[in-house]
């Protein structure tokens, strides 16, 4: 596996802070934990992969889940994907009251064709979203993910990314995170209180 970089920790160290500075706020019942939260997620415009546009305005009034990959990933994003199809099928009813979205942090080789044909190999409430590569800068920076491409020795490259699935609420508030390597019943415990949630 390849080493995660210097500045994939500090996209996790970030994160962290994040987090935790929400937790500390929430238990405090404080309003700065509204404007912690409100610090991830934000406006973008991206593209199904039936090519419909899609903005962050789509995902109001639904809990949902984000989580950024690519489709040549070899390791962080199937096994996401697949752990994530597991969560749904637990979920039953519930998983039908959130929304859960793949966004692609490589465009260039992910457009709607391949990423279409990708997630065929998963839960199909899970939705691809692709863009421009100036699209998927624009949400990258809305919800501070890191992504770097690293070119390999035979010329063909790898994508660096977070590997973080993002918790949202359905008025497009950040409510938490799931660890990548999570274990099953605490991915789905927190999914059924983001559903409970709204
Ligand atoms: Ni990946």
């Amino acid at each position: 596996m390849r080493t995660i970089r210097i500045g994939a920790w500090l996209a996790v160290a970030a994160l962290i802070a994040v987090v935790g500075y929400v937790a500390l706020n929430e238990r405090l019942g404080g309003s700065v934990a509204e404007l912690a939260g409100a610090s991830i997620g934000g406006p973008f415009t991206l593209q199904r992969t039936d090519g419909t546009t899609v903005t962050e305005k789509d995902l109001m009034g639904r809990p949902h889940a984000i989580f950024f990959g690519f489709t040549h990933c070899p390791e962080v994003c199937p096994t996401t994907l697949w752990e994530a199809s597991g969560w749904l099928g637990e979920l039953g009813g519930d998983a039908d009251r959130f929304a859960f979205y793949f966004v692609t942090v490589d465009p260039e080789r992910d457009t709607a064709e391949v990423l279409a044909q990708y997630m065929t190999s998963f839960d199909a409430r899970i939705a691809g979203l692709t863009g421009t590569p100036e699209q998927v800068e624009q949400i990258k920076t809305a919800y501070r993910v890191y992504s770097r491409k690293v070119v390999l020795d035979d010329g063909d490259y790898t994508v660096d990314h977070t590997a973080t699935v993002y918790l949202m609420h359905g008025d497009g508030r950040f409510a938490g995170t799931i660890a990548y390597g999570e274990d099953t019943a605490s991915a789905v415990a927190k999914l059924r209180r983001l559903v409970k949630d709204g």
